[in-house]
């Protein structure tokens, strides 16, 4: 990786992760899961659009017969009170029943996102479920939630962007998860 790149020179100010330890990390996850999930129906359904990064080099690392499909969780603040609502971005969805689903996301932060996400899929009755993140914070959630079974890496209570996580859309494409510079 070409270490004089704008990004890096100019926006980030911390490396938290490099990009080999993500590598490294997700081949462990995928080894984990093609154990796990031997003999069974896997689905994996991941939230647009933070969680792509992470769910391609995932699934290329589950040495099994998956299937991948896509949510898209939206965020609409009125007023103060924010509203989530799910828009269902893939007809695949409808089979959730009666399979074992993994739910894919980019990071773990208040758990808003995920409680709201763990509670749409697990109202479909899948025969299994359970999550995988690529990041979790170190923090006290505001949302109940199930604890994820896959966390790629566990990282400070700080905005981090890179490898899926975005700020205002951008840096998605970082290879590696760095703490933005000015943003807290
Ligand atoms: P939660 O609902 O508070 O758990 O936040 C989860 C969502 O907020 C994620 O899907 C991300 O899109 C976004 N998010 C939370 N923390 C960060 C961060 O540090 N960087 C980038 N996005 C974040
Ligand atoms: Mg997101």
């Amino acid at each position: 990786m070409n270490k004089k790149s704008g990004i890096l020179t100019y926006d980030i100010e911390k490396v938290l992760v490099e990009e080999k330890d993500i590598i490294k990390r997700i081949k462990d996850l995928g080894r984990q899961i093609t154990e796990d999930y031997a003999g069974k129906d896997l689905l994996m359904v991941s939230l647009l659009k933070g969680s792509v990064i992470f769910l391609s080099d995932l699934v290329r690392s589950i040495d099994l017969p998956l299937e991948f499909a896509f949510l898209t969780i939206t965020n609409y603040s009125r007023g103060t009170k924010p509203l989530i609502r799910p828009k269902v971005g893939e007809r695949s969805l409808d089979d959730i029943e009666g399979r074992d689903v993994i739910l894919v996301e980019d990071i773990l932060d208040t758990g808003n996102t995920i409680a709201y996400a763990q509670q749409w899929i697990a109202r479909k009755n899948p025969a299994s479920f359970e999550t995988a993140v690529f990041c979790s914070k170190k923090k006290q959630r505001s949302s109940e939630i199930r604890e994820p079974k896959y966390v790629g890496f566990t990282v400070p209570d700080r905005f981090v962007v890179g490898y899926g996580l975005d700020y205002a859309e951008k840096y998605r494409n970082l290879p590696l998860v760095g703490i933005l510079r000015d943003v807290q």
